[in-house]
Parts: C-alpha cells; sequence; structure tokens
C-alpha cells in the first residue's frame, strides 16, 4: 500500500494542470493577524471583548498582539511576495478604520491600508479585500441581530470604496456568516457568545442584508474591481439512512449552507421541509424588497472548504469543529464521527473528495446562476514544531501533512471543474490559501497553526514551513 504522504500530486504536476489565467492565492484577516488592537485610534470590536472575557478563548488567549502584522506590513508581504502566489486576500479591520463603526474614517488606519495595497500593487500582486472577516465594531449596539448593523456596513463600503475602489481587483462584502450566525449567536463559541440557538436566524438575514447594503455601497462608490460574498460550505450527509439521520442533514445542510446561499443566488431561502417549517419560519416571511438586495447581482462567488459533516439524530454532548459549546447538547441532532478519514489537529476529516462534492451541489443546485467561483479559502491546522537543522543551523518546520492537504484539494478542485467533471459547470477561477502566517486561529487561540509560515509568538519570527517552499514551487513551476 503506499503511504498516504506519498499520493498527492507534485507541485510540477499540478502546476502544469492550472489554466493559465487560474489565481493562485493566500488568505488572512485583519483580526487574526494585525495586533496593536489599541493604536493608532483604533476602536474596540466584540473579539476584543470576547477575547478578554474568562473562559472564552483556549489558553486565556487574546489578539492584543497576536502575529503584530501592523508593525511588520513590509516583512510579511515580502512573504507574499516570494510565495509567489498571484493574489493575496485581506480583511479591512471595521474598527480600525472606522471606530465606533460610524460616522468618519479614522485616516491613521485607512493610511496602513494604502500602504498595503501601493505595495502590493508594485509587486504584481492582485488585492481582494473582505470588508467584513468578524470585528464588528463594539458600539454597534445588538450586533447582528439589529438591522442597523446591516445599514453601517453597507456605509462603510461606500466609504472604503471610494478610498481605495482604484486599487481593490476583487471585494468579498461579508467572510463566512454561516460561522458568525451559528459560533457566535447560536452556539456561543465565536463573539459575541450568544447561546440563541435557532433563535439565531435573524442573524443570518441580517448578515445578507450587510453583504447586500455592501454591494450598493461598493456600487455607489463607483468601484473598479468585483465584488461578492464568501460562504463556507460543509457537504452534509446523514450517519445512516434512517429517516430522522436523513431529515435532521437535510436541515443541517439548509442551516449551514442553503440559507446563506439560495438567497443571494436564487432570490429566496430554501423552501422548508415540513418538519422543519417552524425553525425557519423567520427566514420565510421576510421581506421581497430584502431579497432583491440580497440577490443583486455579483461578479464572483468566495467559496470556502475545509472539511463534511456527518449529521445523526438525537443530542449529543460533542464537541464543535472549532470549540467546545454546552449550547451544542440541546439540539436535536449531533456531528457524529467520521474514523474513515484522517483528521487535523482540529479533528476535521480531511476529505478532499467532497470539494468536489461541494462543487458538484453548487453545479447542480445553482446551474447558470452561479457567477465564476474562488475558493477563497482552503488549508489545515497540523500539531508541528520549528527544529533547527544540524548541519546548516537553519530553522525548519516541516509539514508534509499540509502539503498533502492543499495539493489533493486543490486537484479535486481543478478535477471536479474541467471538462467531464462532477462541476463542470462550475467557471472556478482560483484559489486561496488559508494562511500566510500561523495566527490567531478565534476560539482555539494560538493551538491551531494554519500557516505556510511559521510564527514563533514569543518573538515574532517567521520561519517558511517546507509548504511554503511548495507554493513557491508551484507558482514557479507554472510560469516557466
Ligand atoms: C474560516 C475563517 O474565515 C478563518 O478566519 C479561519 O481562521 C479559518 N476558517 C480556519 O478556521
Amino acid at each position: 500500500m503506499t503511504s498516504r504522504a506519498t499520493r498527492f500530486p507534485s507541485a510540477e504536476t499540478l502546476a502544469a494542470e492550472l489554466p493559465s489565467d487560474f489565481v493562485l492565492g493566500v488568505a488572512t484577516s485583519a483580526f487574526q493577524i494585525e495586533g496593536a488592537t489599541r493604536e493608532g485610534g483604533r476602536g474596540a470590536s466584540t473579539w476584543d471583548a470576547f477575547t478578554h472575557q474568562a473562559g472564552r478563548i483556549r489558553g486565556g488567549a487574546t489578539a492584543d498582539v497576536a502575529a503584530d502584522h501592523i508593525h511588520r506590513l513590509g516583512d510579511d508581504l515580502d512573504l507574499v511576495r516570494d510565495a509567489g502566489v498571484d493574489a493575496y486576500r485581506f480583511s479591512i479591520s471595521w474598527p480600525r478604520v472606522q471606530p465606533g463603526g460610524s460616522g468618519r474614517l479614522n485616516e491613521h488606519g485607512v493610511a496602513f491600508y494604502d500602504r498595503l495595497l501601493d505595495r502590493l500593487l508594485a509587486d504584481g500582486i492582485s488585492p481582494m479585500a473582505t470588508l467584513f472577516h468578524w470585528d464588528t465594531p463594539l458600539e454597534l449596539a445588538g450586533g447582528w441581530r439589529s438591522r442597523d448593523t446591516a445599514r453601517r456596513l453597507g456605509e462603510l463600503a461606500f466609504l472604503l470604496g471610494e478610498r481605495f475602489g482604484d486599487r481593490v481587483d476583487r471585494w468579498v462584502t461579508v467572510n463566512e456568516p454561516a460561522t458568525v450566525m451559528l459560533n457566535g449567536y447560536a452556539l456561543g463559541i465565536h463573539a459575541p457568545g450568544e447561546t440563541l440557538l435557532f433563535d439565531a436566524l435573524p442573524v443570518a438575514h441580517n448578515l445578507l442584508l450587510g453583504h447586500g447594503y455592501a454591494v450598493e455601497g461598493l456600487r455607489g462608490a463607483d468601484v473598479r474591481g468585483g465584488m461578492g460574498l464568501t460562504n463556507v460550505h460543509t457537504p452534509t450527509t446523514p450517519a445512516t439512512s434512517s429517516d430522522e439521520d436523513t431529515e435532521f442533514a437535510w436541515l443541517f445542510d439548509a442551516l449551514h449552507n442553503r440559507i446563506f446561499a439560495d438567497p443571494v443566488l436564487l432570490g429566496h431561502y430554501p423552501e422548508p421541509r415540513d418538519d422543519f417549517a417552524s425553525v425557519l419560519k423567520p427566514l420565510i416571511e421576510v421581506d421581497s424588497r430584502d431579497l432583491a438586495l440580497i440577490s443583486q447581482p455579483i461578479d464572483f462567488y468566495g467559496l470556502n472548504y475545509y472539511f463534511p459533516t456527518r449529521i445523526a439524530a438525537g443530542a449529543r454532548r460533542a464537541v464543535a469543529p472549532d470549540g467546545e459549546s454546552e449550547a451544542m447538547a440541546s439540539l436535536p441532532f449531533h456531528l457524529a464521527p467520521w474514523p474513515e478519514f484522517p483528521t487535523t489537529g482540529f479533528g476535521w476529516p480531511v476529505a478532499p473528495e467532497f470539494l468536489e462534492t461541494t462543487l458538484g451541489e453548487m453545479a447542480e443546485r445553482y446551474g447558470s446562476a452561479l457567477p465564476p467561483v474562488f475558493i477563497t479559502e482552503g488549508g489545515a491546522s497540523f500539531p508541528e514544531s520549528l527544529v533547527f537543522d544540524e548541519r546548516s543551523g537553519d530553522r525548519v518546520v516541516s509539514d508534509p501533512r499540509r502539503i498533502d492537504y492543499l495539493a489533493r484539494h486543490l486537484e479535486a478542485a481543478l478535477r471536479s471543474t474541467s471538462p467531464g467533471g462532477i462541476a463542470e459547470s462550475v467557471d472556478l477561477k482560483g484559489y486561496f490559501v488559508w494562511t500566510l502566517l500561523d495566527n490567531f486561529e478565534w476560539a482555539a487561540g494560538y493551538s491551531q497553526r494554519f500557516g505556510l509560515v511559521h510564527v514563533d509568538f514569543a518573538t515574532q519570527e517567521r520561519t517558511p514551513k517546507d509548504s511554503f517552499r511548495w507554493m513557491q514551487a508551484l507558482a514557479g513551476d507554472r510560469r516557466r
């Protein structure tokens, strides 16, 4: 039997399969890397407050310093350039550019992103900017339970569109609204830590309205770049063929995937199965003008894929994919284990074939309504350590499982969207690796390292991992 480590395609083989205009990128987000949370007039976010509450984050970690990116912008952009990628996806910290979430922009904060954009363009790297990657200004009372927050995001989009619209190639309005609703408002794992369970559904609608208002704002500012949103998809399978497992798998698929994709792409929420009509009622009764706002044409669809989900009926005390949640035990279903697959440091199943399933579902469900797709995130955390090479004295991080993960997922994405693939109608434009640097991984603090570059959080020293060199090889081989 061949070992798993030898099964992934080489960088050279993969490079040969990449269409010439395929965008290879790396992604980050502001709160996870920037630090300097009290500098330069930055306001506070719900995540600042959450990380300072006892017992919320593993190891009591905060993102006050994180990867200190604010003070290391030049070095970090050297890494982006040296990786050889075509594009860099980053997010703009709302409380840094508009403390309080309303009113005039904070010029000090804007200047940081001005420098970032100018440097990317000087290096020939295409900027993809995310407007909302979870750091909601603390002053926006009610957070995403309030429709007002959605309107505010639209105003922010207009103001930032005016400033950066000449330089950003692609705008992502909202990142993973599903995670914000599920982890932040239903299960209490993420900021603001609410445990509303099914009563969190209006949050989904407000986040989607945020996307709609942001598209309006960007168009109002006449930006030259394209725009879309990023949804995280997890293909969902029932643990057994029993009716109950099948029904709850339908519900989970609806709550995680479809209520965020259907309204954007089809202009309506999914029609509930009878048994779940009362659960989905808050979404079914929304105003048609809201749906028109949410389903305005977009230029691309951002899809994050990490792992598939298996659902079984019945309440069970279980660990959520990215943190512990007491609230999960009161749901009528649970996430069933999937022992057939190897797992990442987070315990997520490594299953590239399900990326094909996801893309196949997108093709089937949305057909010609699906605009070009970017996989805006994919990646994995593994326990790994930095060692000193005895001969050279160099710092080395060997991460073959990350290379395996990335190579096989990229291969699956390309295969399924090629002629004859199960998602051949999907116009796949690119793949962004999550992430450039080890960083603050939300509820898991610094315990999960997803970076192509290792960060020593005591010294802030950066060490490119073997996967970084793999990325360089992939990008380099393609150009030859
Ligand atoms: C998706 C999120 O967008 C990102 O912030 C997070 O770090 C990764 N998933 C890994 O959990």
